[in-house]
């Protein structure tokens, strides 16, 4: 068992580069398996979620060779089975995602159910119904989801609620489907935006991914040995922002899109952070005070996201005055308001909503990453606070960001990683 251990309490000053979109990588590695050939695609993170991806694959007949650290050579000639096993689907949720891409390319696949961070139901009605509207049949017993097709037709899919991952399988079912298919009221975020832009340099027909109606067009068959750059992580990069702002401190966040982070950077100009666009590649985030309180409710992209939502929470919780935070997107996203009020934040909450009333300083202590972005918070918040804390389940850190300690070590945190 590892634990991280932060030694606060620090003011992060410098320069910090931003890796390759977790949630863009977890959805074009499976898309890759619609080339029916050899993709190279490029920063991909070096984080776990992407292991257990290559793992999965790997045990459907996909060669993959790591030409570099962020570079990996994708060569999908051979499927050789299209039942993805319980044990690597569970791990995460972007498993799903090999329901519509073996879907799409071999019109039949088993898919173990995914699993991925606790945030309250997760059900996947709108995934099969997209499924089924071109023309699929599904079953979903004993852990798993079978789907499977004589054709796959094009047709038209309303998503009765804006889903990330219902918007990625229905484009990823009908890449290859005969005609037309339209998803409206489909997500707009980043990583939908680059998971088109991959499909369509590999040689589909993808139009409007990025607002709310997307039309794909299917193709016959993908271009082979092409090269795809996955997107910067815009959730990495509000990390840093937020970790500026929580800490008083001047960070330089380089390979992101400034874009991206809108919503971000106009709560944190609220909390009295200054923030400098650089060329829309970078940004400089600097706070030298208390921040003011603010209120956000998180919403679907273009919305403030909700994996940034318990990062601003430690911000909030060291602010001056109480902020409120209405969590539109998950049923339970407040389980790490618990930890940092072990570390003197004095946070109520009440279904989705929470109360941040703001406390002079957090004070370090023992504390549990109960998901991936609580575990982030958790960071922030130790670098933050006054004295030790150690975070336990780090194993959840890892799923999402890369060389996680290094990465604050360089901006002047004292933090390191502890075998048990
Ligand atoms: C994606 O999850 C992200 N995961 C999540 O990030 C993120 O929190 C979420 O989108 C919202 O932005 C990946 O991209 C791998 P949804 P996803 O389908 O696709 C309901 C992180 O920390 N819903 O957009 O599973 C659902 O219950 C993770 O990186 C249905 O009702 O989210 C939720 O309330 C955590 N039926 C809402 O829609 C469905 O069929 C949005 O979920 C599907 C979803």
């Amino acid at each position: 068992m590892e634990k991280i251990v932060i030694e606060g309490k620090t003011r992060l000053k410098g320069t910090v580069e931003i890796s390759g979109a977790k949630n863009a990588a977890v959805a074009i590695l499976p898309a890759t398996i619609l080339v029916n050939g050899i993709s190279t695609i490029e920063n991909v993170p070096n984080i776990s979620d992407i292991e257990t991806y290559c793992e999965i694959l790997k045990t459907l007949g996909v060669k993959i060779k790591k030409l570099a650290e962020h570079t990996l050579e994708i060569d999908t000639r051979n499927i050789e089975s299209v039942e993805a096993p319980l044990d690597l689907t569970s791990k995460f949720r972007a498993s799903y995602y090999l329901t519509g891409a073996l879907l799409g390319r071999c019109k039949h696949a088993i898919v173990g159910m995914p699993g991925g961070c606790k945030l309250g139901a997760r059900p996947m009605d709108q995934h099969i119904k997209a499924f089924e509207a071109l023309g699929a049949t599904t079953d979903t017993e004993q852990g798993k989801i079978e789907v499977k097709a004589k054709r796959l037709i094009g047709n038209s899919i309303y998503l009765d609620i804006v889903s990330v991952g219902a918007t990625i399988n229905a484009m990823l079912v009908s890449v290859l489907a005969e005609g037309i298919t339209t998803i409206e009221n489909a997500a707009k975020e980043p990583h939908i935006v680059d998971l088109a832009n991959f499909l369509n340099k590999m040689g589909a027909n993808i139009v409007g991914a990025g607002t709310d109606r997307i039309r794909v067009q299917g193709v016959k068959e993908l271009k082979k040995n092409e090269t795809y750059s996955v997107v910067p992580d815009q959730i990495e990069a509000g990390t840093f922002m937020l970790a500026a702002v929580a800490t008083r401190g001047d960070i330089t966040i380089k390979n992101c899109i400034t874009k991206h982070l809108e919503s971000v950077t106009a709560k944190i100009i609220e909390m009295g952070a200054n923030v400098e666009d650089i060329e829309g590649e970078a940004i400089r985030v600097t706070c030298n005070k208390r921040p003011n309180k603010v209120n956000i409710k998180t919403l679907p992209y273009p919305g403030f996201p909700t994996d940034l939502q318990p990062q601003m929470g430690v911000a909030m919780s060291i602010a001056e005055g109480t902020s409120i935070i209405n969590e539109s997107i998950w049923d339970s996203r407040f389980q790490y308001t618990e930890e940092l009020n072990r570390m003197g934040a004095k946070i109520t909450s009440q279904g989705k909503v929470a109360f941040f009333e703001g406390v002079e300083k957090l004070v370090g202590a023992p504390v549990y990453a109960t998901d991936l972005r609580a575990g982030a918070a958790l960071v922030i918040a130790g670098i933050t606070a006054e004295g030790t804390t150690q975070i336990y389940n780090v194993e959840h850190i890892d799923r999402g960001y890369e060389h996680i300690e290094e990465k604050f070590i360089k901006l002047g945190a004292k933090i390191k990683r502890v075998k048990e």
